[in-house]
């Protein structure tokens, strides 16, 4: 299924990467870090879904951090884009079946948790599951991972502390929260959020947790990190808007890419 992605790829760089990196809304500033670095859109890509949503550039990058090799996606499907669960997380098969062993996953995500202040990053720890499909089911394929994997370390336990430690470095504040997963497009309800605040989420969004599952399907070890693009509905007395959410994007990417640079070379495969 993903053969032909594979070869087309790995036709068009001779570098390997070891590890991935999705980024999220209004967050793909991290690719042009890259030296001997190869663009391909997803367009070109066989079996790649485009992505739609605004703030998506929508490109496979592959090139080095030092010597460090990486696969970055700038932009994702989702599947309030109609994408099914299977599309959502091609991309992931993808940089598994050449040779990605970690991924670190960040997003846009609304602060539930009162403590969060838009503009501040979470260390995901675990997430909530509330999309209502899981891109696991149907038919096992043996040779990529079990039918019923272990998701109790999802978010990879080591990783999560390299990342705080790099953050201290760094003097990023990075609070660890659990990320809720809707399937939007439509934003939450104020009541969405207190239930979601009920049953222990700190942060919600639309996206990575199909992607989370897949990778933990693969075997790959998963950082996750959600960027507080705004508070979640019914805590401020305003609206909350996509603009809001790019805008904020925009504000922390910076700080996202000085933090992406330290922390990757110090992930172990
Ligand atoms: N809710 C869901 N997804 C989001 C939000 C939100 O408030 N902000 C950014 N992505």
């Amino acid at each position: 299924m993903t053969k032909e992605a594979q070869q087309y790829i790995e036709s068009r760089t001779p570098l390997r990467p070891s590890i991935g990196v999705v980024l999220g809304s209004g967050l793909g500033a991290f690719a042009d870090e890259l030296t001997e670095r190869t663009d391909i859109p997803y367009g070109d890509i066989p079996g790649w879904p485009g992505s739609t949503a605004v703030g998506h550039a929508g490109k496979l990058t592959v090139g080095k951090l030092g010597s460090l090799v990486v696969a970055v996606m700038a932009g994702r499907a989702h599947l309030y884009e109609g994408y099914s669960p299977a599309q959502v997380t091609y991309g992931v098969r993808v940089l598994g079946s050449i040779g990605v062993r970690s991924m670190v996953f960040t997003n846009a995500a609304g602060g539930i948790n009162l403590e969060l202040e838009r503009g501040g990053l979470v260390l995901i720890s675990d997430h909530i599951n509330l999309q209502g499909s899981n891109p696991l089911t149907g038919p096992n394929d043996d040779s990529l991972g079990p039918r019923f994997p272990d998701m109790s370390d999802a978010y990879c336990r080591e990783f999560r502390e390299t990342a705080k430690a790099v953050a201290v470095e760094l003097c990023i504040p990075m609070p660890e929260g659990v990320y809720a997963a809707m399937l939007g497009p439509s934003y939450e309800t104020p009541a969405e959020i207190r239930y979601l605040r009920a049953i222990g989420a700190d942060v919600v969004g639309m996206s990575t947790v199909p992607e989370v599952i897949v990778a933990n399907h693969m075997g790959m070890k998963v950082l996750g990190i959600s960027c507080v693009t705004n508070m979640a509905a019914g805590i401020l007395p305003q609206k909350i808007h996509h603009e809001e959410v790019l805008e904020t994007g925009a504000m922390v990417r910076d700080t996202l890419v000085r933090f992406l640079k330290a922390l990757l070379p110090r992930l172990e495969a």
